[in-house]
């Protein structure tokens, strides 16, 4: 692997702040209904992005995660998604919000969502605490959007390379040394 360093890119208040943004759009956009709403991590990297939003969520909810991959060890994506851990939920008939850390090429989420409408939730509704448009190669767009960021590779608040720095409390930006 390449020598890299880290630098700190979004610090842990705008991450905060973030988070109970998007926490209220989404309490305002299911106000009025007192469905219980399944939300769904996709692993590994939404998980402390996921255990953050619900803390500030204030709708009735419970928790999932699934794990589709579309990247291997690198940075770039395979274009291939693999579901290798699904849900326990039933989401029939259920309001499913899918919580992502990055959308990227927008393949993984793409196809979540689709795999959601199939199993006949009555709405699937999209949420990234960052996104990289500029990488997308199939339609995707967030309904609930957190930090738009340029085409960088990015560790840290969940995010990993290569399985590392998940652990991270801030989002890094991780350059490139030879
Ligand atoms: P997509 O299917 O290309 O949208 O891939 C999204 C997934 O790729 C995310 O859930 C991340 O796991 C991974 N990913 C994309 N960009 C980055 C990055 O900058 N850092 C770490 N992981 C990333
Ligand atoms: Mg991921």
């Amino acid at each position: 692997m390449n020598n890299y360093r880290i630098e700190t890119f979004i610090d842990e208040s705008t991450i905060q702040e973030n988070v109970c943004r998007l926490a209220a759009e989404i309490d305002k956009h299911y106000q009025g209904s007192d469905e219980e709403i399944v939300v769904i991590g996709l692993l590994k990297g939404a998980f402390v992005f996921t255990a953050d939003l619900v803390r500030e969520m204030s709708m009735p909810l419970i928790v999932d995660f699934i794990n589709a991959s579309s990247y291997g060890n690198g940075t770039e994506s395979t274009g291939n998604v693999r579901i290798d851990h699904d849900i326990g939920s039933d989401v029939s008939g259920k309001h499913v919000l899918l919580v992502e850390d990055i959308v990227d090429t927008g393949r993984t989420f793409k196809k979540v969502v689709s795999l959601m409408q199939s199993r006949g939730a009555k709405s699937v509704k999209t949420c990234s605490i960052l996104d990289k448009p500029s990488r997308r190669v199939v339609e995707m767009k967030l309904d609930f959007c957190g930090i738009v960021i340029p085409d960088l590779f990015v560790v840290g608040y969940g995010l990993d390379y290569a399985q590392k720095h998940r652990d991270l409390p801030y989002i890094g930006k991780v350059v490139f040394e030879d």
